[in-house]
């Protein structure tokens, strides 16, 4: 089972790359109003520093991030990452990559506070990883600032609901804990979309920050809200935190001991840290896929027997031109994609069986 998602990821680079999207294949999408800490808490699940984040429009284009665990190797220690833009180019300073996708950023959405809807596309690989796929949206917004038109509402709704309402799409709903949870925009959206619940999962940032004397003990055990996938509290670095360059791994460690000494939360620790939002996430998304083997399967044959249609009326056309190559390198692809996903799938029967 565990070769099936760096399948599924490769699958999706290569439909990525010939600019099909037939294939909708699962991912987990962060969802919640400005500043509630989705980049934060997609930097703590990936356990580096790359997002650009903080208080205002941060995340202004859509990014899909593919985490891709791969083995220790020695003479490549750390995180390695790649740009679907920059195909050529692979980074290993985190920095960088929080620069490029500022300068895509900018690129695309200006830089005055635009939204565009076009993702970027970022892989990253390392050890240190869980494989998951993850989108980070921009926020939901009420009131336009800087260049944005005045429909920017409505602009970023339809974005958010355009990831969210897909059925193959997990959906991470952001509450912070300092936000009394019945005016959750994330939650109402997460509801529209996901009505019985089977792909919402709560996460509850900023605990950290709520009041003395309170605590997210009936939230996170699901007595206030109900969501039948629960809820996960989590600590992330402040702006503080951040501004002080406070390594991930730091705060990660003093999340565990926010959690691990707390009187209440301590008894609640399945509900509790970052630790245990990924494993619940990647749980969630391998039995997304094993339930949707079969339609994602009928959609690559499809695609396949689509292009062998295609490529059989250039059979007038000489060999070598451009069209028949570029066509002829796709089936290639698919196929042996095709191939690997159907293994990997047999593979995860056999082991299921
Ligand atoms: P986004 O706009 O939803 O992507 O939110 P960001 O991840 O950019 O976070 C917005 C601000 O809130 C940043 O300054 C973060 O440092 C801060 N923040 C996010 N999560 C937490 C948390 O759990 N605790 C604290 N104290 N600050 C947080
Ligand atoms: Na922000
Ligand atoms: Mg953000």
């Amino acid at each position: 089972m565990d070769k099936l998602i760096p399948t599924v990821n490769k699958l999706q680079d290569v439909f990525n790359t010939v600019g099909q999207d037939q294939i909708d294949l699962p991912q987990i999408v962060v969802v919640g109003s400005q500043s509630s800490g989705k980049s934060s808490v997609l930097e703590n699940l990936v356990g580096c520093d790359f997002l650009p984040r903080g208080s205002g429009i941060v995340t202004r284009r859509p990014l899909v991030l593919q985490l891709v665990n791969v083995p220790y190797d020695e003479n490549n220690a750390g995180p390695r990452a790649q740009f679907l833009h920059l195909p050529n180019q692979v980074f290993t300073d985190m920095t960088e990559v929080r620069r490029e996708i500022e300068r895509e950023t900018d690129r695309l959405a200006g830089s005055n506070k635009g939204i565009v809807k076009t993702p970027i596309h970022l892989r990253i690989s390392s050890p240190d990883v869980l494989s998951l796929t993850l989108v980070d949206l921009p926020g939901i917004t009420k009131i336009p600032v800087g260049d944005q038109p005045a429909d920017i509402e409505t602009q970023t709704r339809n974005l958010v609901y355009e990831y969210i309402s897909k059925p193959n799409s997990i959906i991470v709903a952001i509450s912070p804990a300092n936000v009394d949870i019945v005016n959750s925009e994330s939650l109402k959206f997460a509801r529209e979309v996901d009505p019985k619940g089977t792909r919402t999962i709560g996460v509850i940032t900023k605990i950290d920050l709520m009041d003395r004397g309170t605590n997210s003990l009936e939230i996170l055990t699901g007595r206030v809200y109900p969501l039948r996938l629960g809820f996960v509290g989590v600590v992330n670095r402040s702006q503080e935190d951040t501004q002080a360059n406070k390594p991930i791994a730091e705060s990660l460690k003093e999340e565990a001991e926010f959690f691990g000494g707390h009187p209440i939360y301590r008894t609640i620790q399945q509900h509790c840290g970052t630790a245990t939002l990924a494993k619940v996430l990647n749980q969630l998304l391998l039995q997304h896929i094993r339930d949707h083997l079969p339609s994602i399967k009928t959609k690559i044959n499809a695609l396949i027997s689509q292009t062998e249609h295609e490529l059989a009326s250039y059979g007038q056309m000489s060999a070598g031109s451009d069209l028949v190559s570029k066509s002829s390198r796709l089936l290639k692809m698919i196929t042996v994609f095709a191939n690997e996903f159907t293994s990997s799938i047999d593979g995860s029967a056999s082991e299921m069986s």
